[in-house]
């Protein structure tokens, strides 16, 4: 089973990239992770659109399509997601092969802030839903004081968030599992 994940942070030091990275150490046997790079895609442009596909996102969507899974992570800009995600989700739903219907989603969240980024997570939630996706439900993972809770290697430290982390990826399997096998839970 394979996830593509998808930071809307484009900083060498995200933390929602980091959060990102992370999810390989925390995933079910069978399932593997990886962050794909969006920062080539271009701001989006109906002209540019319809001039054919760039392939920068031609090779994202790609990717995402080829996914069993989708794992967002955004930061919150200005209690909402960010501008970075919101343009590569753009250009991914249009067109004839469009990866979202269908497509079993989870979303989370970091921030340096005492709310870890749920307004941000809620809205982007919302927005998946819109596109058809199946945004996996519970559990919310959200992480507050971000930049604590991660070594200086990057690696995700704080008990409480690996637990959420374990149950998130093992809730993620099983919802991918049922769908593949025809049940909608
Ligand atoms: C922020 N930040 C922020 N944090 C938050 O919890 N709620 C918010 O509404 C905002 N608003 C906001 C606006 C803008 C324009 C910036 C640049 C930042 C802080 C933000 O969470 C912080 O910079 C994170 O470190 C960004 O995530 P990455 O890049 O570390 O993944």
């Amino acid at each position: 089973m394979h996830i593509a994940a998808i930071s809307g942070s484009l900083r060498t030091d995200s933390i929602n990239t980091r959060l990102l990275r992370n999810a390989q150490l925390f995933a079910p046997e069978g399932m593997t992770v990886d962050v794909i790079d969006i920062s080539a895609i271009p701001l989006f442009n109906g002209d540019v659109e319809s001039a054919g596909l760039p392939e920068a996102v031609r090779i994202v969507k790609d990717q995402v399509l080829r996914a069993d899974g989708l794992l967002l992570a955004t930061p919150e800009y200005n209690y909402t997601y960010s501008g970075v995600i919101k343009n590569a989700l753009d250009w991914l739903s249009r067109g004839p092969d469009r990866p979202f219907p269908g497509k079993p989603v989870a979303v989370v969240s970091a921030s340096p802030g005492n709310f870890g980024g749920i307004r941000a997570q809620t809205e982007l939630r919302r927005l998946m839903h819109g596109l058809g996706a199946h945004v996996l439900p519970q559990p919310e993972l959200i992480v507050p004081q971000a930049p604590s809770k991660f070594d200086e290697q990057g690696i995700l430290i704080d008990e409480r968030t690996q637990t959420t982390y374990r149950t998130l990826l093992n809730n993620f399997r099983d919802l991918i599992n049922c769908l593949q096998q025809g049940y909608v839970p």
